[in-house]
């Protein structure tokens, strides 16, 4: 169950800030019943209805996989005009990243009109696995590890990562490239991870999502994913 404005919005049909209008004015119908309450709960089953149009019924659906790069922002439209991911993407679908990366994080990203599917990926229930690259000021003592396979607090709430590597070093510098496999979806969760054992992220790249990774896809390149991956994916919700 989602709410409606985000329902309508991820139709494609209109934003969020403009369904909440058509809902609280009184234009949104539901399985025949007038809905003018925010954040009611529907299903992607249910026929809804605006100005007489049914609205989620044979909206055809589309992913992509991209390889993200630096400087380009993750929501829709940005205040400050900065580039946005799904202008990387050529189509006139109304799609939307699935989860969110920094500005200055590069990687896998995907992107959907499927609101069903990008709530299977985003629920923590379903411990989706992202593996991120990061460049790390310093050098990772043992204990730090040892710290941050217990877990660590951030924000109230504990991360427990899947697994952290030592890819490589660079004494000269004194940075290293470190590879933890996360399956949170926080904002700025891996930044926060290492700043609390006191490192600061140079750089960061996710590398892998679940099944799927970017390697043959240069930075800004991006791919339709298959019937098949799209499958996988709907598998991974928990039975
Ligand atoms: N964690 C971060 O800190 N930033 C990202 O972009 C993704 C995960």
């Amino acid at each position: 169950m989602e709410r409606l404005q985000k329902v309508i919005a991820n139709s494609g049909y209109t934003s969020r800030r403009k369904a909440e209008e058509l809902i609280t004015s009184g234009k949104v119908f539901v399985n025949g019943k007038k809905v003018t309450e925010l954040g009611t709960k529907v299903s992607y089953e249910d026929i809804i209805i605006i100005n007489g149009e049914v609205i989620n019924k044979d909206i055809p659906k589309e992913y992509y996989l991209l390889n993200k790069p630096r400087n380009y922002i993750c929501s829709l439209k940005d205040e400050k005009d900065r580039k946005t991911v799904v202008s990387l993407i050529d189509t006139p679908t109304r799609i939307y990243p699935v989860g969110r990366l920094d500005y200055d994080t590069t990687g896998l990203l995907i992107l959907t009109n499927d609101g069903e599917l990008a709530n299977i990926l985003m629920h923590p229930s379903n411990n989706v696995e992202k593996v991120y690259i990061a460049k790390i000021e310093g050098m990772l003592t043992p204990d730090e590890i040892k710290e941050i396979n217990k877990g660590i607090i951030i924000d109230g709430i504990k991360c427990h990562p899947k697994g952290i590597k030592i890819r490589k070093k660079d004494l000269d510098k004194n940075t290293e490239i470190v590879e933890i496999k996360l399956v949170e979806g926080r904002n700025h969760i891996v930044k926060k991870l290492f700043s609390a054992v006191g490192h600061e992220v140079i750089k960061l790249k996710r590398e892998q999502y679940a099944f799927l990774n970017v390697k043959d896809l240069a930075s800004g390149e991006y791919r339709t994913l298959s019937l098949k991956e799209v499958k996988k994916l709907y598998n991974l919700k928990s039975k």
